[in-house]
């Protein structure tokens, strides 16, 4: 689907979709001209409120004329409730019912809505363009893509910026796309090498630097978690390092982005149980996520020094596996006594975020699908959010909702980090059941050490279990737009 700007111009054959609200029989200048060739039957029927009464819904009205376009009554609620966000849900749901209906080319009316242009053309464009998501590579009948073309229509001159906006949102959108279909991929596609592989594909398109580590290069710099973990299975570990120079060069890093890049999560020799497993090839989101974000910011061109650090591993049970009751030595010297080798997430994310600090990042995040007790705590709705300085967990609260990407801003009382303290270690790698969400944050936490850090746990958000506006089922590619967002805002700090 392509989406254009199409002003004061006609598409001829065009569907049009005009949005309604709750309570009102009101229509705009666009919608009274339609009502006007229907000789005022699309104002007695709005009066009625018969159908389409939630935001989102939408209604056909089909042309029974030639010279009259099929009308998509598109529901945005409340008027004065309208934000811009929900522009983007209800487009997602408009793209679908669009291509339910087999409807190949659509006019969408902005000026019905009273938002600022810019923003809502967005967020518009976002929505259709991540709402019309599909995965069916291995579908062997595929669907054929019925919208092909999705124009945005206003009465307003369409300026550069105005342009500049849909542009920025078709590469966002593509982005979280292109995570999304990395998740989706089974583990046996998305292996740590394919991560690897991808990375070096998107860093020569967009112009980042990437180094790849294998095992070797790992071991040798001392990643004993990160290599821990690998060693059960038979997929080699990589560490993917990418450098985005936007701003000033030979100043330190702006941020670091370290991503979970566990490409299947098997429990280890602390085997999970066998139903809903096949969820595990998820588990290399947070890296999906990095990996995504770090390509919009370069495509972007955003003047900011960003750090990129995904290791990426198999865990599973083997004759070589990780054992309970091993002691591994992570990157900065700090010893791990492993209680749960299904604990393996902040394992790996010790070595990265160590990493991170040493190469002088100024602010790390890790994104992680670290803990079950992150979807018992937040469901499916919210991501959790941890860190060691308010400043830097403010700044990612606001991207967050900026972003449009719910999140919940844990505590972080000592007495939660007591409970990591290992009898022969300097840590153990679980802090029993109890506020586990937030044990598991903290323990990455004390590879920062006095780096301002946090941490975003999205167990619960990186596959969806419903299509809604413009999240569909499966692997959500949540993070990517938080991500972005905190990079445009460290532009301005
Ligand atoms: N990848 C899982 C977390 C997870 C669970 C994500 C369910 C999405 C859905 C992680 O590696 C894990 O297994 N965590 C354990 C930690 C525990 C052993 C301390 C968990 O949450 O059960
Ligand atoms: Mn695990
Ligand atoms: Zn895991």
């Amino acid at each position: 689907m392509k989406i254009e700007w199409l002003g004061k111009n006609t598409a001829k054959g065009a569907a049009v979709v005009l949005p309604v609200f709750q309570g009102e029989n009101f229509l705009g200048e666009e919608g009274k001209k339609v009502d006007a060739q229907l000789q005022g039957r699309l104002s007695a029927w709005l009066g009625q409120e018969v159908c389409c009464n939630d935001k989102g819904d939408t209604f056909l009205l089909r042309s029974c004329q030639d010279d009259l376009p099929d009308l998509f009554l598109l529901q945005f609620g409340k008027r004065e409730k309208l934000t811009v966000q929900g522009v983007r849900f209800c487009l997602g749901q408009a793209v679908r019912a669009l291509e339910k209906a087999k409807v190949s080319q659509s006019i969408f009316l902005f000026d019905e809505l009273d938002l600022p242009l810019e923003e809502s053309a967005y967020e518009a464009a976002l929505g259709a363009i991540l709402g019309g998501y599909r995965f069916d590579c291995y579908k062997s009948k595929k669907k054929e893509t019925v919208l092909q073309k999705l124009f945005f229509q206003t009465r307003q001159a369409i300026t550069p910026s105005l342009e500049q906006a849909m542009q920025n949102a078709i590469v966002t959108a593509e982005a979280v796309l292109q995570a999304r279909n990395w998740v989706n991929q089974p583990a046996a596609v998305m292996t740590p090498e394919k991560m690897a592989e991808e990375a070096q594909r998107l860093a020569t398109l967009h112009g980042m630097d990437v180094d790849v580590w294998d095992a070797a290069r790992i071991k040798a710099a001392g990643m004993g978690a990160l290599s821990a973990v690998a060693q059960g299975s038979e997929a080699p570990p990589r560490l993917i390092v990418l450098r985005y120079c936007g701003g000033v060069k030979g100043k330190p890093w702006d941020a670091a982005f370290v991503g979970k890049g566990i490409t299947f999560d098997s429990g280890g020799i602390s085997l999970k149980p066998g139903d809903g497993m096949q969820e595990m090839k998820d588990d290399m989101s947070g890296a999906a996520a990095v990996l995504a974000a770090m390509d919009a910011i370069a495509a972007l061109n955003l003047p900011v020094n960003l750090l990129a650090v995904l290791p990426c591993a198999e865990n599973m049970p083997s004759g070589k596996a990780l054992k309970p009751g091993d002691i591994v030595t992570a990157m900065d010297g700090q010893t791990i006594e492993v209680i749960n080798t299904d604990a393996e997430g902040r394992l790996i994310l010790a070595d990265a975020v160590a990493y991170a600090r040493h190469e002088g990042a100024q602010r790390i995040i890790d994104v992680a699908t670290l803990t079950g007790a992150c979807m018992v705590a937040l469901g499916r709705v919210r991501s959790g959010l941890l860190g060691n300085d308010s400043a830097w967990t403010d700044l990612i609260v606001a991207a967050s909702e900026q972003a449009g990407e719910k999140t919940w801003l844990m505590p972080h009382d000592e007495e939660y980090a007591e409970l990591l303290k290992s009898d022969i270690a300097d840590l153990k790698n679980t802090g029993g059941r109890y506020g586990g969400m937030i044990t598991g944050g903290l323990f990455i936490g004390a590879f920062a050490k006095e780096t301002p850090w946090a941490h975003l746990d999205i167990a619960g958000t990186a596959t969806l279990l419903k299509t809604s506006g413009a999240w569909v089922k499966g692997g959500s590619g949540a993070g990517v737009l938080t991500l972005l967002e905190i990079a445009k805002s460290l532009v301005r700090l």
